[in-house]
């Protein structure tokens, strides 16, 4: 892990295919009940190569104690949150601003899954529920094809406010839920989630795993002439926010699918090649004409067989 970086970086980020569990330090926060934390985890292992139909994603789901966070998870909530949004403001894509406002995230406390959901489901369908740590990658695919998303509810603790190599609920719901309440990007993630599960062929869940990468963590955005943030791997960090907008040694290029999922990527550094989308309904109508050729595919695979 690299201490420069202020965003996390998943080895075993599920849209790259890995069943591998790490994140089993959420168990031990007292936000989290750990029985019910402990079978949350063993119902997600249990299914991680279950067929698409047999996925029971509410085993996985556990609870958020909402009244458990300590003063100190208030306080790096509210510290993080100040210093994001004042760059933000001015470097985050409007659709992340307005969409942070759509669903109430407040700088005063850790947000309230059920109350961001009485927002946000109204808009797009999508809901965030809390899982109690990283989940196997089919178990990932499916929360998202059903439009919900597995949410990590821990707080950093403020000796590491700068960087934290698993996700928490910073990154998950300050850095990806906003983006939930576009129609674009709410229909874009769903059927991601819905091709990921088609698909059994490691060819192109190693391109999947990359078109997350460089939108949904590290994805650009042009807006009124200017490049913007939206990568909830650059909302949720300053030093590479900052990096991916001003620095000479980043190749900025335009999104195009076909180069995105032949693009590998790096995980211990500053990205050097980012991919910029003209708009979010880009991104969804690019999705869509993948996640038809990986049925397609299928149905030719099942018909040879
Ligand atoms: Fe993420």
């Amino acid at each position: 892990m690299n201490p420069k970086s202020g965003s996390h970086r998943r080895d075993t980020h599920p849209a790259m295919g890995s069943t591998e569990m790490s994140g089993t330090g959420a168990l031990q926060s007292a936000v989290i009940a750990s029985d019910e934390a402990r079978r949350a985890l063993e119902a997600a292992n249990a299914q991680a190569e279950y067929p698409a139909e047999r996925l029971d994603i509410d085993a996985m789901k556990i609870a958020q104690h909402w009244d458990r966070y300590t003063a100190e998870d208030h306080e790096v909530w509210r510290t993080i949150f100040d210093k994001r949004m004042a760059q933000l403001e001015h470097s985050g894509s409007r659709v992340f601003l307005r969409g942070a406002e759509a669903i109430a995230l407040s700088r005063d406390e850790v947000p309230r899954l059920g109350e961001v959901n009485a927002l946000l489901t109204p808009m797009t369908g999508w809901s965030s529920h809390a899982v109690p740590g990283y989940i196997p990658a089919r178990c990932f695919f499916a929360f998202l094809a059903k439009r919900q998303f597995p949410t990590t509810i821990t707080v950093r603790p403020k000796s590491q406010m700068d960087y934290l190599p698993e996700p928490d609920i910073i990154h998950d719901v300050f850095g990806h839920v906003p983006l939930h309440t576009d129609p674009s990007f709410a229909e874009f993630l769903q059927i991601y989630g819905q091709a990921a599960l088609t698909t059994d062929d490691p060819v192109h869940t190693e391109r999947l795993a990359r078109l997350f990468w460089f939108t949904v963590e590290f994805g650009l955005i042009h807006e009124d002439g200017r490049l913007k943030l939206y990568g909830s791997g650059l909302i949720s960090s300053e030093g590479e926010g900052h990096h991916a907008l001003v620095s000479p040694e980043v190749d900025r290029r335009p999104f195009d699918l076909e180069r995105v999922c032949d693009t590998a990527f790096e995980i211990h550094h500053y990205q050097p090649i980012l991919y910029v989308l003209d708009s979010f309904e880009q991104l969804a109508d690019a999705m869509n004409r993948y996640a038809k050729k990986l049925l397609e595919l299928r149905r030719v695979r099942k018909v040879a067989a």
